[in-house]
């Protein structure tokens, strides 16, 4: 495994729309696991593969801190099937480092990928893990949360002394 420079806001490859994976195979699979070690030294939440420069649908997810690497979600070519509820909250992106802004989310979505041995899941998601997942799926649409933000982007150091821990996707 290796680390991937992350891709920052201004990069053109953030703004394309990503590829579906038609096939499991090494190159993927190297890509998977540099994905995953890339988003946990980051101390990120998500990552998206546009991210790391390549423009392929697959998201990493991890939203249980206390346990990295415990069970991380790989999704691919990840598609919402349902979406319900509203949460709002404050959202930053390792893309977008030392930046929060507040974005509405479902509370709840389904969405239906295909897992790393490209066999097709579904499962229903709330509250942060939603969150995450909806963001996600932006970046391989080209989607910054900044575009979907309410409020204007905030300098996270201005508000340390407020927020012990900010969620980076
Ligand atoms: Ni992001």
């Amino acid at each position: 495994m290796a680390l991937r420079q992350i891709r920052v806001d201004g990069d053109d490859i953030l703004r394309k729309k990503c590829k579906e994976v038609k096939e499991m195979n090494e190159r993927t699979e190297t890509l998977i696991d540099d994905m995953l070690e890339t988003m946990y030294d980051a101390a990120g939440v998500g990552l998206a593969a546009p991210q790391v420069g390549v423009l392929k649908r697959i998201v990493v997810i991890d939203v249980d801190y206390e346990n990295p690497y415990d069970n991380p979600y790989v999704m691919i070519n990840p598609v919402i099937l349902e979406s319900d509820g509203e949460q709002c909250g404050d959202e930053g992106c390792l893309s977008i480092p030392g930046k929060v802004a507040e974005v509405t989310r479902p509370n709840r979505v389904v969405v239906k990928f295909l897992d790393r041995d490209m066999k097709e899941v579904t499962l229903e998601a709330t509250e942060l893990f939603a969150r995450a997942i909806c963001h996600e799926l932006d970046h391989l649409d080209g989607v910054l949360y900044k575009d979907v933000a309410e409020g204007p982007l905030r300098d996270v150091e201005a508000e340390e002394a407020m927020y012990e821990e900010e969620d980076e996707f």
